[in-house]
């Protein structure tokens, strides 16, 4: 199974593709080190993809750009076939971020979701900081439907750092733990389809 973009293909992840993350670049923010994942040994990736694809309810995918290179993943966890609905994750190597790779990306699986799998919503988490995320799938059609505090990844994170002072709303520092907000997001048929005819309207 092959998923086309104009400029992305999304197949079913494999290993020795995985591999490859470790060519990835790093995220100078460091909100984002979460998803420095090329700093993992080959023995850590094999973990990492035994982990991710080891569950029946989950689904991933590498994303291959116009020069065939492993420029991310995506995965959508949690299927519920009874409901129709999912969790996305996904993850771009930093070198190739606002691109508008992520968005083509997504609304090219969210076709295939909606219309041939036949799913009738999809659902996602996202930390409030992160505002290139955000902007990505509000263009795909995802909208916010809860916002709740998460325990941050990093509890010493430096309080000093720009990244941090710039996006300090987006946290809660409550009994010696940081926390940050987390949006809950989810784009049904609607709503994806109410974002083409948005531009639709825009180019009119
Ligand atoms: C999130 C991610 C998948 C999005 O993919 P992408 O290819 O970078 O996104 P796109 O280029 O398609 O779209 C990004 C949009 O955000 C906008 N943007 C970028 N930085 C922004 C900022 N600081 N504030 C607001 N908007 C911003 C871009 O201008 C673009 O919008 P536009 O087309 O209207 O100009 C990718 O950036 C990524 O992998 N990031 C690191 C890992 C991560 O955060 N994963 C998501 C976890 S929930």
């Amino acid at each position: 199974m092959e998923i086309r973009g104009n400029r992305v293909r999304i197949s079913p992840l494999k290993l020795e593709d995985a591999y490859f993350i470790k060519n990835w670049g790093h995220h100078k923010n460091p909100l984002l080190s979460d998803y420095n994942l090329p700093c993992l040994t080959d023995q850590e990736i094999e973990e990492w993809y035994n982990f991710k694809t080891g569950k029946g309810s989950n689904r991933y995918y590498g994303v291959f750009n116009e020069d065939d290179r492993l420029i991310g993943y995506m995965g959508i966890k949690d299927i519920r076939r009874i409901w129709k609905d999912s969790v996305l994750g996904i993850v771009f190597d930093p070198n190739f971020v606002n691109k508008g790779y992520g968005t083509e990306t997504i609304t090219s699986y969210l076709e295939y979701y909606f219309f041939e799998w036949k799913m009738k919503r999809m659902f996602l988490e996202v930390a409030e900081f992160n505002k290139r995320a955000i902007r990505c799938y509000e263009k795909c059609g995802f909208r916010i439907v809860d916002r709740y505090l998460k325990e941050f990844f990093d509890q010493k994170i430096d309080f000093n750092n720009p990244y941090f002072v710039e996006e300090s709303s987006a946290f809660v520092i409550k009994g010696g733990k940081v926390y940050n907000y987390i949006y809950k997001m989810k784009v049904d048929v609607k709503s994806f389809l109410g974002t083409r005819e948005d531009s639709d309207g825009a180019k009119a």
